[in-house]
């Protein structure tokens, strides 16, 4: 480190999640960390600091510092709103019946079709400023309740706008291939090529997606259609991340870790083979117990399974309209433990380390090292375990991204 630097915090506990650091959290206590331009360039025990000066210099008054939450999976931008689904659910229908009349990922098509960008921009201010205010510094916002070029498009680019005006970061994931719109009903392949040749070229001239991703279950889509929706994007040079075995074993995950997928998301159904296949291609897992709640399933993934084959594992919100109305991801990390088994270190991990992986991000963000970008929450707190156990008014007293202050 040169003897200057932009930002120094000290008198902190950093749970860097730096798994080449000792225990869960890979934590220092009482520790430093210096910021330069938008990275971290120092941090350790603040009695080794080498002599900086720094243009700003904050005490952290002992409370502990963690890399900024990153919600990896998220449909964040969309209209109207499924609450009568809600009562019809509790009456007795499935998500699945729900969807096969009609109603589902449709009814927010219709309603999202109908908005303006300017509207939807509007709806989804209040989901982003929810999860900023958790600690959220970077998010991955979806399309795919568009469901065509031009409607694809808006979703997109409304995602790519509120990144303009909020201080956080976003990436945008193209799920044209998310449920077969109506106009196509019985044509699915035909809807298929339009996703490959029209909507994903459309989306990377403009440069408005930074993966790909599809819905392949009994509902949505089968293997061989999502196959040709991750070699469409393979030539387009985006990475992929599949919606897969959420309602049923499908060998959507097998066949998606076979493609080199970054991420398998929700993955109940998965079996011994498919969690073999994610280990060896390194795809990561992605945990959503908010639909699980939701929905209210029985089924849970396979953490212990996953755990031992060392797959990663992160936890997102799925913030959605449908399968899961609820703008927390710290809720998320509290029910990551209580319904599928994840300690509270591993639901930590499962929103920084592991969401960064499942993102395709981890050479920059996750973990507090030095060469990382310096996004970061500082937490009044006296130890990481409250973060996935205390929900609604832990809240962080600082946030920083790139090393800048942000109002939290
Ligand atoms: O991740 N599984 C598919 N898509 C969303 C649900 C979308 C919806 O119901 O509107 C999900 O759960
Ligand atoms: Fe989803």
């Amino acid at each position: 480190m040169t003897e200057r630097c932009d930002l120094l915090i000290t008198n902190v506990h950093a749970a860097t999640m730096d798994p080449s650091l000792p225990g869960a959290y890979g934590a220092v206590e009482d520790a430093a960390v210096a910021v330069t331009g938008n990275k971290i360039v120092w941090i350790g025990p603040r009695r080794e600091l080498p002599e900086t000066a720094a243009d700003l210099v904050i005490d952290g008054e002992g409370q502990w510092l963690t890399p900024g939450l990153i919600d990896c999976h998220t449909h964040l931008v969309y209209g109207g709103h499924r609450a009568s689904e809600f009562a019809r659910r509790l009456g007795g229908e499935s998500y699945e019946d729900v969807a096969r009349a009609g109603g589902g990922i449709l009814s927010t098509v219709r309603a999202t079709r109908a908005a303006s960008a300017e509207e939807l921009y509007h709806a989804a201010e209040p989901r982003l400023k929810a999860l900023m205010s958790e600690g959220v510094t970077t998010l991955e916002i979806k399309s795919g309740y568009g469901l065509d070029l031009d409607n694809e498009l808006k979703q997109l680019r409304v995602a790519r706008r509120l990144a303009q005006h909020y201080p956080v970061n976003i990436l945008t994931t193209c799920l044209a291939a998310h449920a077969l719109p109506p106009e196509y009903d019985g044509r699915a392949d035909e809807y298929i090529d339009l996703v490959c040749n029209e909507i994903l070229p459309a989306v990377v001239r403009e440069q408005l997606a930074d993966a790909v991703d599809m819905f392949c279950e009994n509902i949505a889509f089968s293997v061989e259609q999502c196959q040709r929706v991750i070699s469409a994007a393979r030539k387009l040079d985006l990475p992929v991340k599949v919606h897969a075995e959420q309602l049923a074993s499908t060998g959507a995950t097998k066949m998606a870790a076979c493609a080199g997928a970054l991420s398998v998301e929700h993955i109940e159904y998965i079996t011994d083979e498919d969690v073999a296949a994610m280990a060896e291609s390194g795809t990561a897992a992605v945990l959503l117990p908010g639909a699980f709640y939701t929905l209210k399933e029985t089924r849970v993934p396979p953490v212990d399974k996953l755990r031992a084959a060392g797959v990663p594992m992160a936890i997102s919100t799925d913030l959605n309209p449908g399968s899961c109305p609820i703008a927390s991801l710290r809720l998320m990390m509290n029910m990551g433990c209580n319904l599928f088994g994840l300690t509270p270190a591993e639901a930590l991990a499962g929103v920084t380390r592991s969401a960064a992986r499942a993102l395709g991000i981890c050479c920059s963000r996750g973990v507090l090292r030095p060469g990382l970008r310096a996004d970061m929450a500082l937490w009044p707190m006296e130890t990481p375990d409250q973060l996935a156990y205390e929900v609604g008014a832990l809240k962080p007293a600082e946030m920083f991204l790139g090393g800048q202050h942000v109002t939290a």
